[in-house]
Order: structure tokens, then C-alpha cells, then sequence
């Protein structure tokens, strides 16, 4: 006999440190200042899966600015209200806002909170393992940015998401530029001056990476955008039905 699993199982599991904090606080910092350049590098020799990671290097001023033409074309060819995830400082719930869109973002920074409701724009200092208002019906969800890497577990995360958004809706994911690369691992936050933050679980994952883990976390993905050197894939819920066969027991 076949039996349909029509949703996956219920995850929330809040991780115990987030990205950038404690310690010197460098993310705080550096909103606060506007700008600057933080590293993300791996903070043990090993990973907890895959290779070890290399460093990425963030502007701030890019997320304390506007959004680019690029960003704002995502977000015209999305429906909303839509959700973003790790919303910083709030340059896509302002796009958001400025394309008449109804949008809300989640960060667990306070500091990236307050610079977001400063823009005029809605923003709930929260995790995504927390309750979110409105789970379920969010037509779009957004995790640009490396967001993917929230919490160092990506099928968790997808599968989160899939709790959040609507049946029809999307989850926009910008994903690694380097198709391969798929690791788990504890990071740190520096900036220039040597503000460290406190080591946090984060990951990153290609495209490949994505798409291995997107079906058992109930997600169909679309096919990888490459636009200006940046890497996007669109995942819509499985319609009912449309579970595929290793999901049927
Ligand atoms: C790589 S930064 C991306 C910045 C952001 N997208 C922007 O436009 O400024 C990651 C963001 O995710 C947030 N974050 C980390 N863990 C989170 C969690 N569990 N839930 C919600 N936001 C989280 C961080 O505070 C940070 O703002």
C-alpha cells in the first residue's frame, strides 16, 4: 500500500549563537558605522560536513544601500506579501516597499531591526526557527545574501521555509557562486580592526548542493539564474500529488 506524505516534519530548533554576535560584536559595529568589510571564515581546522570553506567577504554599505536594478527585477518578477529572511538592514523591504509589495523581514540582529523600521519598512527582531506571524501564507520568501547559510543546516532550513510559505508561493534562494561547494561549519565574523564575534553555525551551498537536498525538504527547484556573477534558483512547494516517488512509502 502507498502512503502520501503530504508535509514534512515539523522543525524548529533555534541555534544556540547567531551570525555575527557576541564577543566584539562586528555586525553591530559595523551597521551601526554603515559600512565596512567583514570576513566570514571558518573557525575550526575541520568542518562538520564537506570541505573547508574559504573566506567571504561582505560590504555593509552594499546591504545599508539601496537595492540594485538586479534585486529589484527579482523582486518585480515576485508575488507577494513576502518575507524576508536575514533582512539586515532592510534594502529589500524597502524595494519592496517602493514596488507597492507588501513585505516583512526577520532578523535576530537588533541593530539590523532598528536600521530596518528607521527605513519606514516592517521588520520583526526573530529567528526563522521562531513562530512566524503569518506561517504559511507568505506568497514569496527571500534568502539572499548567503542566507542560506542560516543556522549550518540547509535541508533544515528548507524545510523550515517550506512551513512558512504558501501552496502557489516561492522561495527565492541565492545560492553559492561556485556550483559545488556544499560544507557545514563553525564560522566567525571579523572586521578590520579585529572584532570578533562569538563562533556560529553557518553554511554554504551551490546550486548542486541545493537541489540534492530541495525534494526531501518539499520543494521542486527551478532552474539556477547566473546574473552578474551571482547565483539565484526559485523553488516552488510540491503541488499535491507531486511528491515524488522516493517520498511515497
Ligand atoms: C549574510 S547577512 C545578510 C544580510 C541581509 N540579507 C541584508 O540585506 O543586509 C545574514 C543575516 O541573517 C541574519 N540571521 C542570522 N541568523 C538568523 C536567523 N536564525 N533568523 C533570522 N535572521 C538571521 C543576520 O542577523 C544577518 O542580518
Amino acid at each position: 500500500m502507498t502512503r502520501l506524505i503530504s508535509a514534512p516534519a515539523p522543525v524548529v530548533v533555534a541555534p544556540a549563537t547567531v551570525f555575527g554576535q557576541g564577543r566584539d560584536d562586528p555586525y553591530a559595529r559595523a551597521l551601526r558605522l554603515g559600512g565596512g568589510t567583514l570576513t566570514l571564515r571558518p573557525h575550526d581546522a575541520s568542518p562538520d560536513s564537506g570541505r573547508r570553506p574559504g573566506e567571504v567577504t561582505f560590504n555593509v554599505l552594499d546591504w545599508c544601500s539601496e537595492a540594485s536594478a538586479l534585486e529589484l527585477n527579482l523582486l518585480q518578477s515576485l508575488q507577494g506579501p513576502v518575507l524576508d529572511i536575514g533582512c539586515g538592514p532592510g534594502r529589500m523591504l524597502s524595494a519592496a516597499r517602493s514596488l507597492g509589495m507588501s513585505a516583512l523581514g526577520i532578523d535576530t540582529s537588533a541593530e539590523a531591526v532598528g536600521l530596518a523600521c528607521g527605513r519606514g519598512t516592517r521588520a520583526l527582531k526573530q529567528s526563522v526557527f521562531s513562530p512566524v506571524p503569518q506561517a504559511g501564507n507568505w506568497r514569496s520568501a527571500l534568502l539572499l545574501d548567503g542566507n542560506i547559510g542560516i543556522g549550518g543546516n540547509v535541508g533544515r532550513l528548507l524545510r523550515r521555509c517550506r512551513q512558512l510559505i504558501a501552496r502557489r508561493g516561492t522561495l527565492l534562494v541565492e545560492v553559492d557562486p561556485d556550483d559545488d561547494i556544499d560544507t557545514a561549519y563553525q564560522a566567525v565574523l571579523q572586521d578590520r580592526d579585529g572584532n570578533r564575534s562569538e563562533p556560529f553555525a553557518w553554511a554554504r551551498t551551490g546550486r548542486q548542493g541545493l537541489e540534492a537536498r530541495a525534494s526531501d525538504a518539499g520543494w521542486t527547484p527551478g532552474p539556477a539564474e547566473r546574473i552578474q556573477g551571482r547565483v539565484f534558483c526559485r523553488l516552488s512547494p510540491f503541488s499535491d500529488g507531486a511528491r515524488p516517488a522516493r517520498s511515497i512509502a
